[in-house]
C-alpha cells in the first residue's frame, strides 16, 4: 500500500454507489461482496481512492443517508466481516478505503432518535434540535426542508417540533451538545481503527445551527442563490443565515481532525451546499487543522461555458487560497456531467476534455462510477422512481435516480450488474457503452482515461502547482499555468465542437505528449481541434 501520508492531495477518488455497483448475492441491490468483485477493474483504473456511499445499517428511506446504527453494516450489504475483507483487498491493490460519515442527521428509528422523543426529560432530550410551536401552533421558524416543506415536524410525544434539514425521517443532531459531538467522535474512531483511510463527511457545513432559532431571510434579488439545491426549489430562495454554517462548526471541524491526525495517511473530504461556497471552503480546508478536502457545486451545477469556468477558477484563486477543493463533474446526487455539462456536445469525445480540466486543477479528484465509461443520465420511469426527492418536485425535477441506476459491466438485458430486476432499472442506453464493451474496443473512452490519468499521477505540476489563468485571446478556450518547483505548464482546454487556436505569449519549450490529445503548437499559436486539450512546459 502507499506510504505517502499526502497521498489525498492531489489524489483521485473513485466514488462508488453500492446499492448500484455490483450485485453478488442475486437480490436485486449492490452488496460488499460484488464490490470486492470488481475491485481489480477499479484499481486497473489508476485512481487512489475509492469512496464508498453509506452501507451502514438504516431504513433506507434516503437511500443509507439516513442511519440507524453507526457501527454495523446494514445486512443488505453484508456484514462487517466483509467489510474487513474488503478493506484488506482494496489495500493489497494499493487504494486506500474512505467512507460515508452522515453524522448531521441520523434515522428516526436510530435508538438515540427513538429515546429523545419519548419526553423532554430524558437522557437524550437535547441530543437533537426539539422547539416549541408559536403559540398559534406553528413551526418556530420559516427554515426549509431541501427536500421539501417546512424544516420542522410535530411529534406528539413531546408537544414539540424537532428539525429535519432533509427527509422527516432524517432529525437533525443537536450539536451544540458536547455529548453529541463526541459520539460521533468515538463513532468515527471505531472506522478508523477498523482500517479505513479516510471520511466523506456528509453535509458537513449543516452540523450546527442558531439557538435563536431566527428567521431565515430572503435572498435579496440579484444576489446568489444558495448552491445545493436546483433552482426551482424554494430553500433557494432563503439566504441561509440561521440554519447552516454557524461559526461554531470551526472549533468541532478541530476536534474531527485531531482525531484524524491520530492515524497518519487518512483524509477527509466534506460535502459543502452553501450560499457561499468558496468562502466556506476556505474556512473548512486552510491551515491545516480542519478538514483536509471540501467539495462545492460549482461543477455539479447546471451552468457551463468557458466564462463560467474561468470565473470559477479566479473565484477559488481569489477565496479558497491555501484550502484544497476536491472537483467533481458527477455524483450521486446530480444529473451525469456527459448529459449536464456535455448535453449537445459529441459524447464520444466531451468526456475525456471534461475529465481533463478536472484532472488539470489544484486539487484531489472524485470521479464517479461510470463517468470513465462516458454514461449519459437514464431515464427513470415515474413508476419506477425510487427517490423521495424526486417524487414531490417531478416532473421539473426528477430527483436523482438518473444517475443511479446499476452499473453496466456488459451488454445483457441486466448490464451483468444482477441475476435479477435491479432496484432501479438498467438503462438500455448505457448498455453499448459497458466496461466489456469498452474493453474491447481499443478507441473506446476507457482506455483513454486509463491513459490520461496514468499520465496526470506522473506530472507532479499538475497535482501540486499553483494555479493563474491566463489570456490566450480566445474566450473560448479555457487556459492556464500551473507552477511548482520552478516548473511552469501550460494548459489549454477546447470543451467545444469547433476548432480553436490560442496565442500564447510565452515561449513553450516542450509540448509534454503522453495524454492522447492531439492539440499542437507552431510557434505561438496552439491549435487545438474539437474536444482537444494542450499541455506544454513554459519557457
Ligand atoms: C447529501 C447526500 O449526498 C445526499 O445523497 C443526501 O440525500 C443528503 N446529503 C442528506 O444526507
Ligand atoms: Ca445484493
Amino acid at each position: 500500500m502507499s506510504t505517502d501520508l499526502n497521498w489525498w492531495k492531489g489524489g483521485v477518488i473513485y466514488q462508488i454507489y453500492p446499492r448500484s455497483f455490483m450485485d453478488a448475492n442475486g437480490d436485486g441491490i449492490g452488496d460488499l461482496a460484488g464490490i470486492a468483485q470488481k475491485l481489480d477493474y477499479v484499481a486497473s483504473l489508476g485512481v487512489d481512492a475509492i469512496w464508498l456511499s453509506p452501507i451502514f445499517t438504516s431504513p433506507m428511506k434516503d437511500f443509507g443517508y439516513d442511519i440507524s446504527d453507526y457501527r454495523d453494516i446494514d445486512p443488505m450489504f453484508g456484514s462487517l466481516e466483509d467489510f474487513k475483507a474488503l478493506i484488506d483487498k482494496a489495500h493489497s491493490l494499493n487504494l486506500k478505503v474512505m467512507v460515508d460519515q452522515v453524522i448531521s442527521h441520523s434515522s428516526d428509528v436510530h435508538p438515540w432518535f427513538e429515546e429523545s422523543r419519548q419526553d423532554k426529560t430524558n437522557d437524550k432530550a437535547d441530543w437533537y434540535v426539539w422547539a416549541d410551536p408559536k403559540p398559534d401552533g406553528s413551526p418556530p421558524n420559516n427554515w426549509l426542508s431541501i427536500f421539501g416543506g417546512s424544516a420542522w415536524k410535530w411529534d406528539s410525544r413531546r408537544l414539540q417540533y424537532y428539525l429535519h434539514n432533509f427527509l422527516e425521517s432524517q432529525p437533525d443532531f443537536n450539536f451544540h451538545n458536547p455529548v453529541v459531538r463526541k459520539a460521533h467522535l468515538d463513532n468515527m474512531r471505531f472506522w478508523l481503527d477498523l482500517g479505513v483511510d479516510g471520511f466523506r463527511l456528509d453535509t458537513v457545513n449543516f452540523y450546527f445551527h442558531s439557538q435563536g432559532l431566527e428567521d431565515n431571510p430572503p435572498v435579496p434579488p440579484g444576489e446568489p442563490k444558495t448552491k445545493g439545491a436546483p433552482e426551482d426549489n424554494p430553500y433557494t430562495y432563503q439566504r441561509h443565515v440561521y440554519d447552516l454554517s454557524r461559526p461554531e462548526n470551526l472549533d468541532f471541524l478541530k476536534e474531527l481532525r485531531a482525531l484524524m491526525d491520530e492515524y497518519p495517511g487518512t483524509t477527509t473530504v466534506g460535502e459543502i451546499g452553501d450560499d457561499f461556497p468558496l468562502k466556506r471552503m476556505a474556512e473548512y480546508t486552510s491551515g491545516g487543522d480542519k478538514l483536509h478536502m471540501a467539495y462545492t457545486f460549482d461543477f455539479l451545477n447546471k451552468p457551463h461555458s468557458p466564462a463560467y469556468i474561468r470565473e470559477v477558477l479566479a473565484n477559488m484563486n481569489e477565496i479558497v487560497g491555501d484550502g484544497w477543493p476536491c472537483w467533481a463533474l458527477s455524483n450521486h446526487d446530480v444529473e451525469r456531467s456527459r448529459s449536464r455539462w456535455g448535453k449537445g456536445e459529441d459524447p464520444r469525445a466531451y468526456p475525456l476534455v471534461a475529465m481533463a480540466l478536472i484532472l488539470s486543477l489544484r486539487g484531489s479528484v472524485c470521479l464517479y462510477q461510470g463517468e470513465e465509461l462516458g454514461l449519459p443520465e437514464a431515464e427513470v420511469p415515474f413508476e419506477r422512481i425510487q427517490d423521495p426527492y424526486g417524487i414531490p418536485l417531478w416532473p421539473v425535477f426528477k430527483g436523482r435516480d438518473g444517475c443511479r441506476t446499476p452499473m453496466v459491466w456488459d451488454k445483457s438485458p441486466l448490464g451483468g450488474f444482477s441475476t435479477v430486476e435491479p432496484w432501479l432499472p438498467v438503462s438500455a442506453a448505457q448498455l453499448p457503452l459497458s466496461v466489456a464493451e469498452q474493453e474491447a474496443d481499443p478507441e473506446a473512452l476507457l482506455h483513454k482515461v486509463r491513459r490520461l490519468m496514468a499520465w496526470r499521477q506522473n506530472q507532479p505540476t499538475l497535482v501540486n502547482g499553483a494555479l493563474t489563468l491566463i489570456d490566450v485571446a480566445n474566450d473560448d478556450l479555457v487556459a492556464f499555468e500551473r507552477e511548482y518547483q520552478g516548473q511552469r505548464v501550460l494548459v489549454v482546454l477546447n470543451m467545444t465542437g469547433d476548432h480553436h487556436t490560442a496565442e500564447v505569449s510565452v515561449a513553450v519549450s516542450e509540448p509534454l505528449t503522453g495524454h492522447g490529445f492531439t492539440a499542437s503548437i507552431s510557434g505561438s499559436t496552439v491549435s487545438l481541434p474539437p474536444y482537444q486539450a494542450f499541455y506544454g512546459v513554459l519557457g
